[in-house]
């Protein structure tokens, strides 16, 4: 396993209920996965040292969590030496590591998506383009920028001094060098993640993370400060046109330019009244999504996806637990900016006595049986059970018990999701009758700029 956030914690985890696993190493790993696999300290960013680490460890399978070692190109180091592995090559993974990329591609397939202003290579460029934009436009830079590099703009103020950071001041380095400005869309958000070995396609459940820092998606983006799977959250009206009209369209697409796809494809994507529409693509799977879906998983994880890294994954061995999978992150002091770190975490133990609930780890550090605060995200508390109010009422009961100084989470996941739902015009197949289809509301469509960790 490649990572060492809450992902990461979740697959291990998962990974430890299959009879075929007898070993796990993950590089690096973090406080909650250490008592589960043998962590081993390399940087996700050095793709030398894990194509070094791969060859001496021979691991029958490698699972590839974070995308900088996907867009920097690992499965394609470990494909030519022989070492099964799920993720996307390179030229595949630059369906993230590259919006300008995306974007084009998008456009050209015809696959639903916001429409397209420019992509602007000059600071010049840019600012001159915001004269003809309709309000809110989004700004992104084009390279992977930790999730700092949007902007949903709602005035040429806020655009102008966004374009400023990143291709004046190059606060993102060079994934600012060239940025999007594309139509800001405005509904409901969510997470469609399919599993590919290039030729079969396993949808996972639908999920739906929770950018915002605060109750009712207000104050700053973050990584996520929570997720939920659950049943229902698509009608089956949903999930057919956003299979027919994105999904096959955007693997026909690149197989048409070809680009073979392997590994988790994230269809990031806004149910606008329009329809579902594309924001951005992820070439892995969503955190802190995974952590709300391996409650939910039916399956073995590590046959399905070996399965899938040999070109042999049988898409009906995919299989969901009927109810709801709910996590709450519980993030540091100063996080989503400079987290305050070194906090001692107590009521762990007690937390998960709560029925259903697992606290998979990501900012934290073990020394002995006691975790410490290390990362801007430290836990997310995650819990399954029949719906999602019982999900999300077991999962608070988990938070309750846990403390550390200055832990911030929120109150609302999955607690208000009927308001949540696509809205009135979100689907055109003549099942727009669903009981998902009614009850608009709007998120993302504020000025924010995202930032994870
Ligand atoms: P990303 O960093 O690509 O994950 O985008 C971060 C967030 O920016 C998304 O989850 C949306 O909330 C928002 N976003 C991206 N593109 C658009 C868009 N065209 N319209 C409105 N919001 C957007
Ligand atoms: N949860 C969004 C992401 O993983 O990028």
């Amino acid at each position: 396993m490649i990572g060492g956030g809450g992902r990461e914690h979740a697959l291990v985890w998962k990974l430890r209920q299959s009879a075929l696993v007898e070993h796990i190493w993950c590089a690096p790993g973090n406080g909650g996965i250490a008592p589960l696999a043998e962590c081993i300290a390399v940087n996700t960013g050095d793709v030398g040292a894990l194509v070094a680490l791969g060859e001496k460890l021979r691991p029958d399978l490698t699972i590839v969590g974070p995308e900088l070692p996907l867009v920097a190109g690992i499965a394609d180091e470990f494909a030519a030496r022989g070492l099964p592995v799920v993720g996307p090559s390179k030229q595949a993974a630059r369906l993230e590591g590259s919006k300008a990329f995306a974007k084009e591609f998008l456009l050209r397939h015809g696959i639903p998506t916001g429409s397209l202003y420019g992509i602007y290579d000059s600071a010049s460029g840019a600012y001159s383009a915001l004269c003809a934009v309709d309000w809110p436009c989004v700004i992104k830079a084009d390279g992977l920028a930790a999730g700092k590099g949007v902007l949903v703009a709602s005035s040429p103020d806020e655009a102008t001094g966004f374009i400023e950071r990143a291709m004046v001041d190059r606060e993102f380095g060079v994934a600012g060098d060239s940025v999007v400005l594309e139509e800001g869309l405005t509904g409901p958000e969510l997470s469609y993640i399919v599993l590919t070995d290039g030729a079969r396609v396993a949808s996972l459940a639908a999920s739906r993370d929770h950018k915002r820092l605060f109750d009712g998606d207000k104050g700053p983006n973050t990584g996520g400060m929570g997720a939920y799977s659950a049943d229902g959250l698509l009608g089956a009206g949903l999930e057919e046109k956003i299979r027919n009209t994105i999904v096959r369209p955007t693997l026909a697409a690149l197989a048409k330019e070809n680009i073979p796809y392997r590994g988790f494809l994230y269809f990031g994507l806004m149910l606008t009244a329009e329809g579902p529409k594309v924001l951005e693509f992820n070439c892995r799977l969503g955190d802190p999504e995974t952590q709300a879906l391996v409650m939910r998983m039916d399956f073995d994880l590590a046959a399905v996806l070996h399965a899938a890294a040999a070109g042999n994954l049988d898409p009906s061995a995919v299989r969901w637990k009927p109810g709801a999978g709910v996590c709450v992150v519980m993030a540091a002091a100063g996080y989503p900016g400079e987290p305050r770190t070194g906090a001692k975490i107590d009521g762990l133990a007690g937390a998960e006595l709560v029925p259903g609930v697992v606290a998979f780890h990501a900012g934290t550090r073990r020394e002995g049986a006691t975790c410490f605060v290390s990362g801007g995200r430290v836990l997310g508390v995650t819990a399954s059970g029949p719906n999602l109010a019982a999900a999300s009422g077991l999962c608070y009961d988990a938070v309750a018990q846990i403390r550390f100084e200055g832990a911030q989470f929120r109150k609302d996941i999955g607690v208000h999701a009927e308001a949540q739902k696509a809205p009135a015009g979100g689907s055109s197949t003549g099942a727009a009758s669903d009981a998902t289809s009614s009850g608009a509301t709007s998120s993302g469509a504020t000025s924010s700029a995202a930032t994870k960790g």
